[in-house]
């Protein structure tokens, strides 16, 4: 299992009298608890760098700063380089962070240098990635976060897979109280695992750490958690309270990540199928690898149960044995699904149930909580008919889970 890390960025936040009174309540409350199951990290600004390190110094605490300049020296000003952050014992460097990226003008081919200089110094670079809100509204989340994450890791060539972390952090999440659902974050997060699959193989991938951070607090954390996906959190706001970032950093892992037995499916009631029944080719947008997910634990009923399956997912190839399409123009030529069943995408679902339309299904079937009446309207408008029931969720409450 990959070591979770909690890590708290502090921004420009904190004078080193307020990181003293930080410290103060915050070692009085880890004290006597032992988390070494995970890696608790904060991010002071550059100011407080070394005054905190003396201040977790026989701590388990891991510090960490929030940028760095790829050279090790030079004329540079305002910068600090990597050297000397690791002569004062910093362990980890956020790098790419959103803010940088777009208040700081900080490029990906910036960004690629100062993950390199900070690799080749020893020290463990946190790179973050993500979308703004009109790019996730127009449909580019992947190809942005594929663009940040390839450009990002380009200079390292085969690195160690437990010294590098990537935060998934989406802009329009930031500091806005907006946390993406457990759900969009795993979907990407996902995507990011797979991509650094394609690049450093499949067991290297597994090893890499992948954090979510925007909006993270003591109350959705555990949600977070239990997403297969995420390593952790990259926890702004917060973090600057002592105690409310303690909350954070101790939730009990082992009963967040739970493993999946999929279910015995013949205790499944035989007439939530009297639809599909009627039907042969089904495809499944938004299917998903992970045998926890409702939309894995669907397709392979649906597959056991005979039927024609197509999974759509940009961001995996294979699922149970089926070849992935990317999106719904991609399925093969003249194929004519019956049932075009939506699971949640990153997408909104209008669009989505207008590219599904064109393939002229008979059912569309949207998944529980997704389905709204816009959406609903279209199709009924075509004379598609809609069917909006709890068939998913029965099939995904029948799985085990052990924890
Ligand atoms: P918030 O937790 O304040 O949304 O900030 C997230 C972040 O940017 C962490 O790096």
């Amino acid at each position: 299992m990959r070591r979770p890390i909690f890590a708290g960025n502090w921004k420009m936040n904190h004078t080193l009298k307020e990181s003293k009174e930080y410290f103060e309540k915050f070692l009085r409350l880890l004290q006597g608890k032992d988390f070494f199951d995970r890696e608790i990290v904060i991010a002071p600004p550059f100011t407080a760098l070394y005054y905190v390190r003396n201040l977790i110094q026989d701590t388990e605490i891991k510090l960490a700063a929030q940028n760095a300049h790829f050279a090790e020296k030079g004329a540079f000003t305002g910068e600090i380089s990597p050297l000397m952050l690791s002569e004062i014992g910093v362990k980890y460097v956020i790098l790419g962070h959103s803010e940088r990226r777009h208040i700081f003008g900080e490029t990906d081919e910036l960004i690629k240098k100062r993950v390199e200089g900070v690799y080749n110094h020893g020290l463990n670079p946190i790179l973050c990635v993500g979308e703004t809100l009109s790019e996730r509204e127009e449909g580019k989340t992947f190809e942005v976060v594929e663009k940040q994450l390839k450009e990002g890791l380009s200079l390292l060539k085969d690195p160690d897979p437990e010294r590098i972390v990537i935060a998934y952090e989406p802009v329009w999440a930031i500091g806005t109280g907006k946390t993406a659902t457990p759900e969009q974050a795993q979907e990407v997060q996902s995507f990011i695992r797979n991509l650094l699959s394609e690049t450093y193989g499949k067991e290297k991938a597994e090893k890499i750490r992948v954090l979510y951070g925007g909006s993270v607090t003591p109350e959705n954390v555990k949600e977070l958690m239990k997403e297969p996906d995420i390593d952790g959190v990259l926890v702004g706001g917060a973090s600057l309270d002592p105690e409310k970032f303690f909350k954070i950093c101790s939730i009990n892992i082992k009963a967040e990540k739970a493993e999946c037995i999929l279910p015995d499916y013949s205790q499944i009631p035989q007439e939530i199928l009297e639809i599909p029944r009627k039907y042969k080719k089904l495809v499944i947008v938004g299917a998903s690898p992970k045998p926890e997910r409702p939309s894995y634990i669907v397709m392979d009923y649906l597959i056991k149960e005979g039927f024609e399956v197509y999974p759509v997912n940009p961001a995996h190839k294979e699922i149970l044995g089926r070849k992935v399409y990317p999106d719904l123009e991609s399925l093969p030529e003249g194929l004519n699904p019956d049932v075009v069943i939506i699971f949640r995408r990153s997408e909104e679902v209008k669009p989505v149930v207008e590219k599904a339309l064109r393939l002229n299904p008979k059912v569309i079937w949207m998944q529980e909580g997704i389905a709204n009446e816009e959406a609903k309207a279209l199709a009924e408008e075509r004379g598609i008919k809609v069917v909006m029931n709890l068939c998913f969720k029965k099939i995904h409450q029948l799985g085990k889970w052990k924890r």
